[in-house]
Parts: C-alpha cells; sequence; structure tokens
C-alpha cells in the first residue's frame, strides 16, 4: 500500500513474457482490451513515454476516462491535455497518482506498463492483472519482469477462447502480494 492506495499493475505478456515489439502489442485479443479498460477507467493510470506514444493515433489521443500520467526523463517533453501531466520520476508520479485518487474518490493506482515501468514499480505493487496469452512472440523486444513467487500469490485464473479476429486463447490472471 502507498500511502493508503493499493497500487496494481495491469498487463498481458506471451508465453514467452512479450509485452512488446516495435512499440506495440504483438497480438490482437480484444477481450483483455476490453479487461484493461474496465481495470483502469476512472484511476489513475501511470505509464512510461514509449508506451503513451504508443496508443492510438501515435500518442496523439491519451486514453480517455482516466487521468494519463507519463513518467519521462525528459525536461522539455509537453503534451497540453486536461488528462495528461508529465512526471521526472516514477517516485513524483506515484506521488501526484495518490493526490489525484484522493480526489476521485478510489483506492486504487493502476500501472500499465510498459516494461520499464512495470520494473520500477514493481517493489511497489499490491496486485498483478497479468493476461497470460496463450502464444509464443519469437521476434518480441519487450518482456515482462520476473517476479518471485515466494513474495507473490495467483489469486485468480480463467481460461478465455480466442474470440473472432484474436491471436490467441488467454487467461486472466491475477497475483496478489504475500502478507509478510
Ligand atoms: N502487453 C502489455 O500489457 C503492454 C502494456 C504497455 C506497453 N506495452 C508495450 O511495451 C513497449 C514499451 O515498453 P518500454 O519498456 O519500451 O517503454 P515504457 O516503459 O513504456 O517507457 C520507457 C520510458 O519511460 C521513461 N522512464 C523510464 N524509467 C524512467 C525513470 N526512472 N525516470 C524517468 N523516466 C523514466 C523513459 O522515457 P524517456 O525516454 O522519454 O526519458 C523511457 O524511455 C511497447 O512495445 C508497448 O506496446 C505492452
Amino acid at each position: 500500500m502507498h500511502k493508503g492506495f493499493k497500487i496494481s499493475l495491469v498487463a498481458a505478456m506471451s508465453e514467452n513474457r512479450v509485452i512488446g515489439r516495435a512499440n506495440d502489442i504483438p497480438w490482437r485479443a480484444k477481450g483483455d482490451f476490453r479487461f484493461f479498460k474496465e481495470a483502469t477507467i476512472g484511476k489513475p493510470l501511470i505509464m512510461g513515454r514509449k508506451t503513451f506514444e504508443s496508443l492510438e493515433n501515435g500518442g496523439t489521443q491519451p486514453l480517455p476516462g482516466r487521468p494519463n500520467i507519463v513518467v519521462t526523463t525528459r525536461k522539455d517533453y509537453q503534451y497540453d491535455h486536461p488528462d495528461v501531466s508529465i512526471h521526472h520520476s516514477y517516485d513524483d508520479a506515484l506521488d501526484y497518482a495518490a493526490k489525484l485518487a484522493e480526489e476521485m474518490g478510489v483506492d486504487e493506482i493502476c500501472i500499465g506498463g510498459g516494461a520499464e515501468i512495470y520494473k520500477l514499480s514493481l517493489p511497489t505493487a499490491d496486485i498483478i492483472h497479468l493476461t497470460e496469452i496463450h502464444c509464443t512472440v519469437e521476434d518480441g523486444d519487450t518482456f515482462f519482469p520476473a517476479f518471485p513467487k515466494d513474495d507473490w500469490q495467483e489469486s485468480r485464473r480463467e481460461f478465455v477462447a480466442a474470440e473472432e479476429g484474436d491471436t490467441a486463447d488467454y487467461s486472466f490472471v491475477t497475483w496478489e502480494r504475500r502478507s509478510a
């Protein structure tokens, strides 16, 4: 818990832990996109600058209905939109997300990737929503970080068959941090 807020990572990875390829997501799983939206809507969402720029329309549209909290080292990085804020460290982004969560009356902050930001945020996380996409991506270039199973317990697993247009079947999996 960070100042009374639950921190949830929301991600999807292939069987060989790939989450991205060429700054894009290398599969199509419509139900998982719906899950990402449902899990993050109405909550502060922290993401890395590369993920932000990979969003629909080449990063010219923030994800609607939730504050887009973007982390970058670039001091001159600007994005003029009321739902977008720019931060130069994960800690600063997290403090800002906690302030917004309080104002919004929610008790959860979401982390939307990519690999660099999942890695930075993992030590602070309480929950990992990690959809397992049942395929292998040979030419992936970004991977979900390893997390020690001694510290994490699987609390949900639900298999979903591919629907028309999907690349593969997948499973919704939730991991919760074991209490000390
Ligand atoms: N499958 C999934 O669930 C999922 C989810 C999200 C993203 N993705 C994929 O993941 C890939 C992008 O991931 P990525 O790891 O390459 O990039 P990323 O984590 O989205 O963003 C990395 C950027 O964050 C900034 N950053 C990182 N550490 C920082 C720090 N300590 N302080 C300040 N800024 C920091 C830097 O921005 P600057 O370079 O501007 O300094 C860095 O280049 C894409 O392929 C995307 O499609 C997949």
